[in-house]
């Protein structure tokens, strides 16, 4: 009886520390991600942002609304903020897109953050084939 339960004691210790690894491998995986947004593949080639990462990670919201309505509302034309651009720069070698794969720019960190993004039901987040890169118009 004795015997029994010193052995039914060590397994419990052992599920213990196996249930104490798994608890600390899932912290530190929850510190690794809390940590920053996903890796978002850039391509510098296509030229340089409207602004410094840190200042588009922040301000991006404010910039797109901002100008939506100076054009939507006030009819502004030519604007250097443009969806388009973003969309131009943006899109992912392969897919073309920022939304249509789970890796292209816009999504990735939406889906990271979940934050919606309703845009792209009017706006083209895909590139046509009309389309061209700014960097490099009627390639
Ligand atoms: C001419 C090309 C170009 C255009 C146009 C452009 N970007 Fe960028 N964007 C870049 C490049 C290159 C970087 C990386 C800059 C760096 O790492 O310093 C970047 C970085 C960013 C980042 C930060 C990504 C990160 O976390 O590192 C955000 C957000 C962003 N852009 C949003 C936008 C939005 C929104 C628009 C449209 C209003 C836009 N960009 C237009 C080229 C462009
Ligand atoms: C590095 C991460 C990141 C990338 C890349 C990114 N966003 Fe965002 N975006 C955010 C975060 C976080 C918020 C919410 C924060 C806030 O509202 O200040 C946000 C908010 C927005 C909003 C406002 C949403 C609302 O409901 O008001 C719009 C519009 C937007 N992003 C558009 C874009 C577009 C378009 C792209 C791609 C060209 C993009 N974002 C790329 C992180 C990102
Ligand atoms: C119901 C359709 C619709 C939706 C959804 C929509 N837009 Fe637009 N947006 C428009 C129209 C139409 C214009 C005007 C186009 C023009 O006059 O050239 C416009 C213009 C803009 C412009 C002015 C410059 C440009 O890019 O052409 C910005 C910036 C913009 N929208 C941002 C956004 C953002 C950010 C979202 C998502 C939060 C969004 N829009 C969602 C229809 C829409």
């Amino acid at each position: 009886m004795v015997a029994r339960s010193r052995w039914h004691h060590a397994a419990l210790l052992r599920r213990w520390r196996a249930w104490l690894v798994t608890l600390c491998a899932l912290t530190i995986a929850v510190v690794a991600l809390a940590g920053g947004p996903p890796q978002v593949t850039v391509y510098p080639e296509r030229g340089p942002c409207l602004a410094d990462a840190a200042t588009m990670r922040r301000d991006h919201p404010k910039m797109l609304h901002e100008q939506k309505h100076r054009t939507v509302v006030l009819g502004e034309r030519g604007a250097r903020v443009q969806l388009a651009q973003c969309v131009s720069c943006h899109a992912g070698a392969q897919s073309h897109s920022v939304v249509a794969s789970e890796r292209d720019f816009c999504r990735a960190c939406h889906d990271y953050v979940a934050v919606k993004l309703d845009c792209f039901h009017c706006h083209q987040g895909t590139l046509g084939t009309q389309s061209a890169w700014r960097s490099g118009e009627g390639r």
